[in-house]
């Protein structure tokens, strides 16, 4: 007998079904509710609202679990590379030696631009955000792609993964080339993904650079952690403007274009900034903390918290200790490391955290990462969306297989005025409502 939850609204009762998850989440599906009662439900931030069923991430926020396709990241992280695991979220498997073969190839061939494409770095300004340019550059790519840009059967969808899995490595390096006024460089084949991606931003024609093996190695692991994160913020934006029937390389540019908020893709560049301000000595950390705690500021401790972790983010442990190797092999000394280590200390011995389950997160510590290799703020969130696109990939083909779209559409409640009538200018009273 399925499950049901009852509603006893208006003396009726009206029987909602229960749906259990893999784990044994619990949802009841209201999909009916107005239609049979003509009731919506309200919930602004969608804090307790699921918007589909997915197999693609899962996490447990309690007790900060965090499996793609049912595998720890914990494993992913020590035993996988960053293509297997993008293998592993769009086809829900890891691959097979063929299937990596096939993917790799498919990425090494897609990886320049085309050369008119160029010319659109030269219409912004030098100075322009990295992320601007990359959101308009992938929806620009739609345009060299208009027929992989609405992928439909596995080889297409494969097809346009590579294109903008490898040419976001590009447009990348290329954007970072421009703000330095360098010229662009271009990937070789025999570079790793994400050595090509270090090595287009930081070669010059007369000096190549030589990527550290265990830089090489952080990026990629930094790039497995970044993967995906099942219906966050900018994922939930995918999977919103796929369910209009845009296509796959749109979607994806207005998921960067909500990954680079300050509360989501953004933060691991305001966490730096804000440990640059402790370091610079304008604040000190207790008047950062006290600060974060103030009800009246709408400050929050960056890379701190977390809308689904009420526990240390599992990614955050492994960059905080990948912060630590990477700063040994580069023999790196940062003073804003020991500045967030301290943060992280006082915020997690403060009641006001620790009521509050706030826990570093995913952006906490990898803006020191960033900082040792080289990478500028500005590009920190860049660096995120490369790791995400496999996972908004995946959520794209997940929202939109089987030509199920459903389009999008939440309700609302109305608080505005009441039915009223225009009134001509010459009427209207001078005082300002
Ligand atoms: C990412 O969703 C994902 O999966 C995202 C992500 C992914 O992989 O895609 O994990 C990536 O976006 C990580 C989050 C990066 N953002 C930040 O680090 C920005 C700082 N963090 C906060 O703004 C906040 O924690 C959010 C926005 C991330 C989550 O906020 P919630 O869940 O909406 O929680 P809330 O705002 O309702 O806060 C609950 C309480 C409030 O206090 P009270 O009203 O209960 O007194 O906790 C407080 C908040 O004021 N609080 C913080 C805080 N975060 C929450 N107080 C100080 N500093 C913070 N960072």
């Amino acid at each position: 007998m399925k499950k049901t939850a009852t509603l006893k609204v208006d003396n009726r009762e009206y029987k909602l079904p229960v749906v259990i998850g893999t784990e044994k989440e619990k949802g009841i599906d209201i999909s009916k509710l107005r239609a049979e009662s003509g009731y919506i439900t309200l919930d602004p931030g969608y804090t307790n609202t699921g918007s589909c069923e997915s197999s693609i991430t899962y996490t447990d926020g309690e007790k900060g679990i965090l499996r793609y396709r049912g595998i720890p990241i914990d494993e992913l992280a020590q035993k996988s590379d960053f293509i297997e695991v993008a293998d592993l979220l769009i086809w829900g498997s890891l691959p097979t030696k063929v299937m990596r073969k096939r993917f790799t190839d498919l990425l090494t061939n897609n990886a320049l631009l085309h050369e008119s494409l160029k010319h659109h770095f030269e219409g912004f300004p030098f100075d322009s955000h990295p992320m601007a340019m990359l959101s308009a550059m992938v929806n620009a790519l739609s345009c060299y792609h208009p027929v992989l840009a609405m992928p439909h059967s596995s080889s297409e969808i494969e097809k346009a993964a590579a294109i903008l899995i490898s040419k976001i490595r590009t447009i990348t390096a290329f954007s970072y080339k421009m703000s330095r006024g360098e010229p662009f460089i271009y990937p070789k084949s025999e570079f790793s993904y994400a050595e090509n991606l270090l090595h287009m931003m930081f070669s010059l024609p007369h000096e190549p650079y030589e990527v550290h093996p265990e830089v090489k190695r952080a990026v990629d692991l930094i790039l497995i952690l970044h993967a995906d994160h099942e219906q966050n913020c900018s994922t939930s934006t995918v999977r919103m403007v796929a369910s209009s029937g845009a296509n796959l390389f749109a979607s994806i540019s207005a998921g960067i274009a909500a990954l680079w908020g300050h509360l989501h893709g953004g933060a691991n560049q305001a966490a730096i900034e804000m440990l640059e301000d402790i370091h610079s000595g304008s604040i000190d950390v207790k008047q950062y903390i006290k600060m974060a705690k103030d009800k009246k500021s709408s400050f929050r401790l960056m890379g701190f918290g977390h809308r689904v972790y009420k526990n240390y983010d599992p990614r955050a442990k492994i960059l905080k200790k990948l912060s630590k190797n990477v700063f040994s092999v580069l023999k790196h000394k940062d003073p804003l490391l020991d500045i967030a280590l301290e943060l992280e200390d006082i915020a997690l011995s403060d009641p006001y955290f620790i009521e509050r389950k706030l826990y570093p997160n995913v952006d906490f510590y990898s803006g020191l990462i960033y900082r040792a290799i080289g990478v500028p703020k500005n590009m920190f969130p860049v660096f995120f969306a490369i790791g995400r696109l496999p996972g908004w990939i995946a959520h794209w083909k997940e929202a939109t297989e089987n030509n199920r779209l459903q389009l999008a559409r939440p309700r609302q409640i109305y608080v505005g005025h009441a039915k009223q009538n225009y009134v001509p200018i010459s009427k209207r009273s001078t005082k300002k409502s």
